[in-house]
């Protein structure tokens, strides 16, 4: 089936000066919240990890509380029971489990979207994902979440079946077509800070939430990285002085 190569995105946190661009994480979050969660969850983000996208401990906590938690631990008579959520609690998924899940969506299961960025920096086909190490680049992942969702709505080949319940996508890693629905659409969540509100938009912002979710100590690691490649540098050139003068023959 034929393959489409996502689009090269121009990142704000790509190269060894990205850096977050918290309104566009903002935004992310409220698609996330509005849509994206209607079906996924993300496992490993607690609410209070949000404060790290300029959020007040107050807003986190009222973010928390407006979801339904599971608690881990049974009440007192051993059953299990609903109640807000804190701000320790995870971005929870809408159903109780993957059975529910695939239930509700015809025998889907949509994937925990915490690490979704990091984990689809792949290759689609042998030999390209053996290769994958080498040739990789750092923004693959968010590069194909992006072409994901923007890539609905071409004509289907005519040697492509869609089976029932999918949806036909040439940029889906696994096939021609997977079983979510479009899930963006022009206007479908507002933004308040006058970013267009467009299907691109919509993707590029959720897809730097999901990268932030993914790798939140990139920007950091970038920093610190940068530091120490300066520093090895006026390393080696001391360590090339010092060989001169040690191995410097003696008149
Ligand atoms: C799969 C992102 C909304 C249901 C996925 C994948 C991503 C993703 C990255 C993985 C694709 C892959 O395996 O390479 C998003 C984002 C959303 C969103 C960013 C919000 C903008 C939804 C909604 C639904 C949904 C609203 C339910 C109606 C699914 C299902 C799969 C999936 C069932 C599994 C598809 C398959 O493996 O065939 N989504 N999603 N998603 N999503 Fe979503």
């Amino acid at each position: 089936y034929p393959l489409k190569k996502p689009a090269y995105v121009d990142w704000s946190f790509a190269g060894p000066f990205g850096h977050w661009d918290l309104g566009q994480l903002q935004r992310g979050l409220k698609v996330y919240k509005e849509v994206c969660s209607t079906c996924h969850s993300m496992n490993l983000v607690s609410f209070r990890n949000l404060e790290a996208l300029g959020y007040s401990e107050d807003q986190v906590r009222a973010l928390a509380a407006e979801y339904q938690i599971t608690d881990p631990a049974p009440n007192a008579q051993g059953e299990s029971f609903q109640r807000p959520g804190i701000p320790s609690d995870r971005l929870p998924s809408p159903y109780p489990n993957p059975e529910a899940a695939a239930a509700a969506l015809g025998g889907a299961h949509p994937p925990d979207l915490s690490l979704i960025a990091k984990a689809r920096a792949v290759e689609r086909g042998f030999p390209n994902f053996v290769f994958d190490i080498f040739t990789q680049y750092a923004e693959a992942g968010p590069d194909y979440i992006h072409a994901l969702l923007t890539g609905y709505g071409e004509p289907v080949p005519e040697n492509v079946t869609v089976q029932p319940g999918t949806y036909y996508n040439p940029h889906f890693i696994s096939g021609p077509a997977l079983a979510m629905p479009a899930p963006l659409s022009e206007g479908a969540v507002s933004y308040d800070d006058g970013a267009p509100t467009t299907v691109e938009q919509y993707s590029r912002d959720v897809t730097a939430f999901l990268m932030w979710t993914a790798e939140p100590h990139l920007v950091e690691r970038k920093a610190t990285g940068f530091v120490v490649m300066i520093f090895l540098i006026g390393f080696a050139i001391m360590l090339y002085l010092v060989k001169n003068r040690v191995w410097a023959s003696t008149p």
